[in-house]
């Protein structure tokens, strides 16, 4: 096991409590809904769902009537996945960055949910979804915004008002490393250049980018949020095969 996955190992427990049980507002309240329109009318879809973790979003698809396959570094992550599958869910330990035993041209859709970011060859990961993907096939991707991980932290006045976020080395393309539930993940910045630049590479055509924020009425319900209509956390992409 390498560092990367050892990391992620510690987290797992951490991870699979705080997406069963915990109040999870960014992806309920911020993410999903965007997500979820990008992917469009899933019935009868086959969809992989790449980095699923321990399947909330396959399960959210299986749930609209797509055929999903799930793939995750994590066994145990994997096995959390297989313990409530649905009936259209098939879940698979395996490293999205090789996908050589999938079928060229097989999925109608796939979907990369905080996913890149954490992959040391984003690019060949990419390559590999435009080879699976049938022709006329979208590749949903979201991400961690490139303003945010290029430092992304709050500087702060003395009474511990947030001033502003802090942007630095951004053009660098490096490891920076995140306490997330106690535990020190390492994952990776690339320029905004960096990502959309290796899609057009790959062959897609880019559809939509999306910086979702929250609307008034749900930071009154998830005051948690409020960060999130000052400077975007996240970005979305939607690309075409
Ligand atoms: C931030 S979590 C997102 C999980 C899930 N998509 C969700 O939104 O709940 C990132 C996931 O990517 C997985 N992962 C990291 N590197 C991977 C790789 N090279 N191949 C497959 N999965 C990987 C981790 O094990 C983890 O489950």
């Amino acid at each position: 096991m390498n560092d990367l996955e050892s990391e992620w190992e510690q987290m797992t427990p951490h991870w699979i409590k705080e997406m069963r049980e915990g109040r999870n507002a960014t992806r309920e309240i911020q993410l999903d809904p965007p997500i979820l329109d990008l992917c469009g009318d899933v019935t009868d879809k086959d969809v992989v769902d790449l980095g699923c973790g321990e399947g909330r979003f396959s399960r959210k698809l299986g749930a609209q009537g797509a055929t999903v396959l799930g793939l995750d570094r994590s066994r145990t992550m994997i096995e959390a996945a297989m313990s409530i599958a649905g009936p259209a869910e098939e879940y698979r330990v395996a490293d999205v960055q090789n996908l050589s035993f999938l079928e060229d041209a097989s999925f109608d859709l796939a979907i990369s949910y905080l996913n890149q970011c954490d992959l040391p060859d984003f690019a060949a990961n990419t390559k590999e979804v435009f080879r699976i993907l049938k022709p006329g096939g979208v590749f949903v991707i979201a991400n961690l915004h490139p303003m945010r991980s290029a430092t992304g932290l709050w500087c702060k006045d003395e009474s511990g008002k947030k001033l502003h976020v802090t942007v630095d080395n951004y053009l660098e393309s490096e490891k920076r490393h995140w306490k997330i539930m106690g535990v020190t993940i390492t994952n990776f910045h690339r320029s905004l250049e960096t990502y959309v630049m290796a899609y057009l590479d790959a062959g897609f055509k880019l559809e939509r980018i999306e910086e979702p924020s929250v609307s008034n009425e749900a930071l009154e319900q998830y005051p948690e949020l409020d960060d999130e209509q000052r400077v975007p956390n996240f970005i979305l992409f939607k690309l075409r095969r």
